[in-house]
């Protein structure tokens, strides 16, 4: 059976999740969210009080968990040994250290393999910052989302005062922008726009918008026999 791959990714903020949980939807496809992972190792290691610069020490750590994510209904679930964290990863504690993690390559080769095989047999949207480069780089489409960081901050800050997270817009864009930092400038895959991705400023577009822009894109490929 044909399937299509569609990464998707971007500097954080950009819109990435929101509209790949909507293009999986319309396409009743799989949406795997990657930088869910790292997070939910970020949670595990300041819980256990782990020096996240340790990188032995966090794959250590990583042997003994099982991260595991599930497709329900209302969308993707994050467990980690049977414990759903889906809430608690999105905490700024762990927001603000997930880079660190993210930045060692044997923790990332983990994580790169696991998300291979989550990809595998499937049709998938996978959002993150080294999909179209590294992940999948033979995805049938690869979009790189991004938008002015202010008004990344400002979708933050919203989206934080909605879930009762308390914010301050200047302290979010001042962490967004070290966040992209780190994850620009790391040596082991970096986020990086692949040289067939596709760039699509949404900093004055809406979700909707969006999405009829990415699905657009992946018409081609939609019309395939069998696509599922
Ligand atoms: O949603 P937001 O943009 O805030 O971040 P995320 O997608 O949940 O990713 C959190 C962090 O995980 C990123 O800032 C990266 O450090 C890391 N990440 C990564 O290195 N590679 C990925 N494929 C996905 C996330
Ligand atoms: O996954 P990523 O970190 O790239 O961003 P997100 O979590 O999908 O989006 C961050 C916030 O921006 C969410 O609250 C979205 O509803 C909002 N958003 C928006 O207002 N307009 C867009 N075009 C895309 C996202």
């Amino acid at each position: 059976m044909e399937s299509i791959s569609i990464a998707i990714d971007g500097p954080a903020a950009a819109g990435k999740s929101t509209v790949a949980k909507q293009i999986a939807k319309k396409l009743g496809i799989i949406y795997v969210d990657t930088g869910a992972m790292y997070r939910a190792l970020t949670y595990q290691a300041l819980l256990d009080n782990i020096n996240l610069e340790d990188e032995k020490a966090v794959m250590e750590m990583l042997k003994k968990i099982d991260i595991r994510l599930a497709q329900h209904e209302e969308g993707q679930h994050v467990f980690i040994n049977e414990k759903d964290v889906t809430e608690a990863i999105r905490y700024p504690d762990v927001t603000a250290s997930v880079s660190v993690i993210a930045k060692h390559p044997l923790v990332r080769k983990e994580m790169v393999t696991a998300q291979q095989e989550l990809a595998q047999d499937h049709s998938v949207v996978m959002d993150g910052r080294d999909i179209g480069s590294h992940v999948l780089p033979n995805a049938d489409v690869k979009i790189f989302l991004v938008a002015s960081v202010t008004e990344r901050a400002k979708r933050r800050f919203e989206e934080n005062k909605q879930k009762g997270i308390p914010a301050d817009l200047h302290t979010l864009e001042k962490e967004i922008e070290k966040r992209d930092e780190l994850d620009s400038t790391r040596e082991a895959s970096p986020l990086v726009q692949a040289d067939d991705a596709i760039e699509l400023d949404t900093t004055s577009l809406s979700i909707e918008e969006v999405t009829e822009k990415i699905l657009g894109i992946c018409q081609p490929f939609i019309k395939k026999p069998g696509v599922q």
